[in-house]
């Protein structure tokens, strides 16, 4: 095992921005929706909409960095060992059974990692984000006909958007599930914060040469 830096500091502050606003954009939201009162329905749209520009803005330059590093290139799903993975997480991890991917600097997301987070990426991300902005300039779209040239009612935009919070909120649950499967309960997660993270896979040196080795 050997202590390795894995994180960078954007790639944690980004990770962790994103989810605080997932999280203040849902209790937002929610409070728009109905479901509970918190800061009263005036406040609530007046931080879900300065809450969603933040996200945008962030999300922009998470852009420019997984590009600029080459990073995207972890999303890219494979097929090769995604069962393997699904049997683990289901049946092997409950028996004790041996990690059937090996983590490492240039490959940190499993198999089934890749394929989730491509998703959220692609499908459950732009699905929140293009319908809230649809709705949130519903009116500039209706004067100038580009709604009513789709044919889309504010309902269904609204009905979407709602979907769309669900699909991420049921993400975010799973995804915090999964974070206590690694070698200890907090080993992933101290590894979002630290950036350090021990692995097995010796030949991990960052292009910053950061590696060491491990204390026990
Ligand atoms: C860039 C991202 C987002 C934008 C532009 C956006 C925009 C909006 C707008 C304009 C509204 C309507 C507010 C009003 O009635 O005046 C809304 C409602 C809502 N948003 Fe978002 N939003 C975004 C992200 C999110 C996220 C991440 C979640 C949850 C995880 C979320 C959950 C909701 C919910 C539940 C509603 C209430 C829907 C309804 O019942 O009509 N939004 N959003």
């Amino acid at each position: 095992m050997q202590k390795v830096y894995i994180y960078k500091k954007f790639e944690r502050f980004w990770h962790w921005c994103q989810a605080a606003l997932i999280f203040f954009l849902a209790l937002t939201g929610f409070e728009i929706h109905d479901s509970f009162h918190l800061f009263g329905f005036e406040k609530a749209v007046a931080f879900h909409r300065s809450a969603s520009y933040l996200l945008l803005g962030l999300i922009a330059f998470s852009i420019f960095w997984h590009f600029t590093t080459g990073e995207w290139k972890q999303y890219i799903p494979t097929f090769s060992k995604l069962q393997a993975q699904i049997r683990y997480y289901t049946i092997g991890m409950f028996k004790g059974e041996p990690h059937p991917t090996i983590k490492s600097v240039r490959k940190k997301l499993n198999p089934l990692q890749a394929v989730v987070y491509l998703g959220f990426k692609l499908v459950m991300a732009p699905m929140v984000i293009l319908s809230g902005l649809l709705y949130m300039y519903y009116k500039s779209f209706d004067v100038n006909d580009m709604v009513v040239a789709l044919n889309i009612p504010l309902e269904w935009i609204a009905v979407i958007h709602t979907l769309g919070a669900f699909l991420l909120i049921s993400f975010v649950v799973v995804h915090v599930y999964m974070t206590t499967t690694g070698h200890t309960i907090t080993t992933n997660i101290k590894a979002m914060i630290t950036g350090w993270e021990e692995l097995e896979d010796a030949e991990d040196i960052t292009e910053e040469g950061k590696i060491k080795k491990s204390q026990s």
